[in-house]
């Protein structure tokens, strides 16, 4: 396995609306991100990605790009943006930067003047098409609910989009969007950014002729563009005509929907296109009938068995990025652990989990202090775009109960993750001096980093305590992976191996007392053990015992 940064490196994710505000207007910026540099510093972390700073008018919280080379006026300007990255490297950190080009905002100069006149020349920079029988061009769903098309009446055409209808799909066959894509990822990378997180990487490629979908409850029409005809194609050239250049920066493809023999597609050893994606199965596994708003208990096997496959598919092929959660996910103490009488246990044992993997870790912030999901009384406590509009078209306008929606939504709503970061007790949890843009997580008064920092037994000093094992145990990073008793609906159980060095991992995902017994190899072969860590008080010697509640046991042995 070929030796890389980006492989030994802890990434963490940024998302600057609510990570620091610096100038009391309640809204996150990058002048905070760089006050708060010597926090991640002491956490360890050796890269962050950094969600997007640009202009937008913010429909999706900046996913929705109106000024590709430009900050966001409320995040600061672009001598901000200099300044975070100069202190980021002095540190030894380096900047991954979100690239959203699957689409633009509809404010984006190049889409107002796309809508003027089909002979416009910026017409085929998006995907424009008449009606068909008096309805839209096809069936295809939007994927924030309701369909994928907007008309226009000034030429009496609908344009393409597959989020909101602020943000409109580019048309990449229109080899002039290419060139301008990859002149503007210049850009960043001769300001000196350090690799790019691309978003909605699996969908740029659409499907010819556009052909109706198969009918399903969400992204009716997906089978169209996802892995789309000539996705593979533009990662090639994107190579070849922009990453070749900087042999030093990283690549991480969000690929919705992908499995892993499409991951090493795009990102297998040798085929120059990405160096990772992420994947999300593990992440589904809840949703009923493909529905993010109908969930259903999953039991620890399935779990794993998504886990572990991946370990196993791209052992030597490929590289996993590995994550728990982000700025779409709830937050993991909630969703897999028990964030309250195993708070900080479950907390401690998802992260020994997350950080014994092979792969690249990736932290969303606030999980380092064992952020949880926030108290959300009603659908009106919701402000994101995904959970309003699915309300509106599902329980509204169609006929999906209240109840299993809000009880889906509170579970697992991406709002959860974007309360602002807890920083300290006082007022706004130390987050900004006004208002803040999203009600902070009442639980701040006793949940933040001050505290955490204070207290050697924290969630934070054990994951800096893992990050910093992981710098220094290459089997941690490298390691081939053996899953055992994978049926076993209590213990997560697994060895890493690379070389004579091995380390054994015992996860125990339930709030009671199990009964470990250890692998008849590793119990036999073992002649020398350690404790490699453990989020309770433990030896190092390797034997059958009961594991604790939420217990996460690692030894190393030879
Ligand atoms: C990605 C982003 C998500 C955004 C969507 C549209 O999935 O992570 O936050 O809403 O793309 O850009
Ligand atoms: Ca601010």
């Amino acid at each position: 396995m070929e030796r890389k940064w980006w492989k030994e490196a802890v990434f963490y994710q940024i998302y600057p609306m609510s990570f620091q505000d610096s100038n009391g207007d309640g809204i996150g910026d990058l002048k905070g991100i760089t006050k708060r540099l010597d926090y991640l510093k002491e956490l360890g972390i050796d890269a962050v990605w950094l969600s997007p700073f640009y202009k937008s008018p913010n429909d999706d919280n900046g996913y929705d790009i109106s000024d590709y080379r430009d900050v966001l006026t409320e995040y600061g300007t672009l001598e901000d943006f200099d300044e975070m990255q100069r202190e980021m490297h002095k540190r030894g950190i380096r900047l991954v930067l979100d690239l959203v080009v699957n689409h633009t905002s509809d404010e984006h100069p190049w889409f107002v003047e796309s809508r003027k006149s089909k002979d416009n020349p910026y017409r085929d920079y998006y995907i424009w098409r008449d009606g068909k029988d008096g309805g839209y061009p096809n069936n295809w769903d939007s994927r924030f609910s309701g369909p994928a098309w907007q008309y226009c009446p000034e030429t009496d055409q609908y344009y393409l989009h597959l989020y909101s209808p602020k943000q409109v799909d580019l048309n990449w066959d229109n080899p002039k969007v290419r060139e301008e894509i990859y002149d503007m990822m210049d850009f960043w990378m001769e300001r000196g950014a350090d690799g790019f997180r691309i978003d909605a990487a699996a969908g740029f490629s659409k499907e010819e002729g556009l052909p109706d979908g198969i009918p399903r409850k969400q992204a009716t029409g997906c089978e169209h563009y996802l892995n789309g005809p000539h996705i593979h194609e533009i990662y090639r050239e994107m190579n070849q005509k922009v990453f070749q250049k900087y042999p030093e920066i990283v690549t991480v493809g969000e690929t919705f929907g992908v499995t892993p023999e499409d991951a090493l597609k795009y990102a297998g050893n040798d085929r120059g296109e990405l160096d990772m994606i992420f994947q999300f199965q593990h992440v589904g596994l809840e949703y009923t009938d493909g529905n993010k708003f109908n969930l259903h208990p999953i039991r620890l096997s399935e779990f794993k068995a998504s886990l572990s496959r991946w370990q196993v598919a791209l052992d030597g092929k490929g590289w996993n990025s590995l994550y728990l959660a982000n700025h779409d996910q709830p937050r993991s103490v909630s969703r897999w652990g028990d964030d309250q009488k195993y708070w900080k246990e479950s907390a401690k044992m998802l992260y020994t989990m997350l950080l014994t993997m092979q792969g690249t870790p990736y932290i969303y912030q606030g999980e380092e202090l064992g952020m949880t999901n926030t108290v959300f009384e009603s659908i009106d406590d919701f402000l994101d775009i995904q959970t309003l509009n699915a309300w509106k078209v599902y329980v509204e306008e169609g006929d999906d109960d209240p109840e299993t929606f809000l009880k889906a939504a509170k579970f697992i709503g991406r709002d959860n993750a974007r309360t602002p970061i807890q920083w300290d007790d006082s007022k706004n949890a130390g987050f900004t001096t006004g208002t803040p843009w999203m009600r902070v997580n009442p639980n701040y008064t006793w949940l933040n980093a001050e505290a955490e920092l204070a207290d050697p037994d924290s969630i934070f000093h054990y994951i800096q305590k893992l990050i910093a094992l992981r710098h220094e145990s290459l089997v941690a990073v490298y390691g081939n992976f053996t899953e055992y008793e994978p049926e076993n609906e209590a213990l997560y159980l697994y060895n890493r191996k690379l070389d004579g060095q091995n380390l054994f991992v015992a996860l125990n995902f339930t709030g009671e007392e199990q009964k470990l017994t250890v692998p008849k190899e590793i119990l036999e072969a073992q002649k020398k053990s350690k404790l490699y860590v453990s989020n309770y008080d433990n030896d190092g010697v390797i034997c059958d015992r009961m594991i604790r509640p939420y217990e996460a046991i690692v030894y190393e042995w030879e």
